[in-house]
C-alpha cells in the first residue's frame, strides 16, 4: 500500500521517530545516502497562500535532485471543472507524489484514495502535519528530547495546528495541554485519536479553556493566529472572543523557566502573541520555520522509498 501524509497519526511512534531522525541527519549533512532515485518530478499544490511550504518544498525537492511543479489551483482544472480523485489519476502518470494545501481534509482523502503515489497535506482547515514535523525538530534540538515534555498551545483549538499539536505530540509522548474558548474546542474525534494514542506512548492530553493552567510549568508554548486562512469574515468576533489568550510576557513566566516559544508563522503581534515573546530570547521561530526544509526532504525520501518498493 502506498503511504500517504494526511493527518500527523498517519506515521507511527517509531516512524514518526525515524522521520525526524533523518532529518536531523539531513540538517547537519550527515546523510550518506543519494538523494531521490532517478529523475523525480513532485507536484505541490495550492488552494490557499504560502511562503514557507512552498518555498520549503520547492528548495527541499531540488536539493534531493528532483523538480518541483508548483501549482496554483486558481489556474488548474482542480476545485473548479476536475474532482481530486480525476486529478490523482492524471498525476499520477507523470509525478512521483503530490503535495497540496487545501481546505477540506475529505479533498486529501478522495486524492490519496485515487492514486499510487504519495499525497502529502501541506496544510487543510484540519491538520498542518509537515508544521508539527519542523516543530518537533525544533523543540528536539533545543530540549534534546520530546517524550515526557509539556507543550501548551493557547488559541483556536478547532484549528489545524491545535489539532496536529495533539496528534503529533501524543504520537511523541508529549503531554499535550490545548487552551482555547469553549466555542473553539479541539475537535472531539481529534482529542479521543489523540488520547489513544498518548496511552501507547506515555503521553498526555489535556483540552481546558483556562491559559494559566495550560502554560503552568510548560516547557513549550505554542501559538498560532486566531484567524487562520478561510475564517477572514470571521476576525472581529474571534479578536473579541480570544483576547484573554494572547501569549503575553507575563504568562510565559508561569511556564518553566527555560520554556521555548513556537509560532508557525505568519504571525499577528499585539493578538495571538505579544511582541516581546514572540521577539525575544525564549523565541525559536527562525529555526522552526528553517526546519520546515530539512523536516520535508526527510518525509519526502521515506515516502518515496516506501512508494519505489510498492
Ligand atoms: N507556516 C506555514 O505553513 O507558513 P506558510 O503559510 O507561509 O506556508
Ligand atoms: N492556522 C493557520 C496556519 C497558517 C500556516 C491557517 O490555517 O491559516
Amino acid at each position: 500500500m502506498t503511504r500517504h501524509f494526511l493527518r500527523d497519526d498517519d506515521l507511527s511512534p517509531a516512524e514518526q521517530a525515524e522521520i525526524l531522525d533523518l532529518a536531523a541527519d539531513i540538517k547537519a549533512d550527515r546523510w550518506g545516502r543519494t538523494p531521490l532515485e532517478g529523475p523525480q518530478t513532485v507536484a505541490v499544490i495550492f488552494d490557499k497562500s504560502s511562503t514557507r511550504t512552498r518555498v520549503s518544498f520547492a528548495v527541499g525537492i531540488a536539493d534531493l535532485g528532483g523538480s518541483p511543479l508548483i501549482i496554483s489551483t486558481a489556474n488548474s482544472q482542480l476545485g473548479g471543472k476536475e474532482t481530486p480523485s480525476d486529478t490523482a489519476r492524471v498525476l499520477e502518470r507523470m509525478v512521483s507524489a503530490i503535495v497540496w494545501r487545501t481546505y477540506a481534509q475529505s479533498g486529501l482523502e478522495e486524492m490519496a484514495a485515487g492514486t499510487r503515489v504519495p499525497v502529502v497535506n501541506a496544510l487543510s482547515d484540519d491538520f498542518h502535519p509537515c508544521q508539527l514535523l519542523a516543530d518537533l525538530l525544533t523543540i528536539r534540538e533545543h530540549k534534546g528530547q520530546l517524550a515526557g515534555l509539556t507543550v501548551a498551545f493557547l488559541g483556536d483549538g478547532a484549528s489545524n495546528m491545535a489539532h496536529s499539536y495533539l496528534l503529533a505530540g501524543a504520537t511523541a509522548g508529549m503531554h499535550v495541554r490545548v487552551a482555547s474558548p469553549a466555542e473553539f474546542s479541539p475537535t472531539a474525534s481529534v482529542v479521543e485519536d489523540a488520547a489513544r494514542r498518548a496511552e501507547q506512548t506515555g503521553g498526555s492530553v489535556t483540552v481546558t479553556d483556562d491559559p494559566r493552567a495550560a502554560v503552568a510549568g510548560a516547557d513549550v508554548v505554542v501559538t498560532d493566529t486566531w484567524v487562520s486562512m478561510g475564517k477572514e469574515e470571521e476576525k472581529a468576533h474571534r479578536v473579541a472572543t480570544f483576547g484573554g489568550y494572547q501569549v503575553t510576557t507575563e504568562l510565559m513566566t508561569t511556564a518553566a523557566s527555560d520554556a521555548i516559544f513556537l509560532h508557525c508563522l505568519p504571525a499577528d503581534r499585539g493578538y495571538e502573541v505579544a511582541a516581546d515573546v514572540i521577539d525575544g530570547p525564549q523565541s525559536v521561530i527562525w529555526d522552526e520555520a528553517e526546519n520546515r526544509l530539512h523536516a520535508q526532504k526527510a518525509l519526502l525520501v521515506w515516502l518515496l522509498e516506501r512508494a519505489a518498493a510498492v
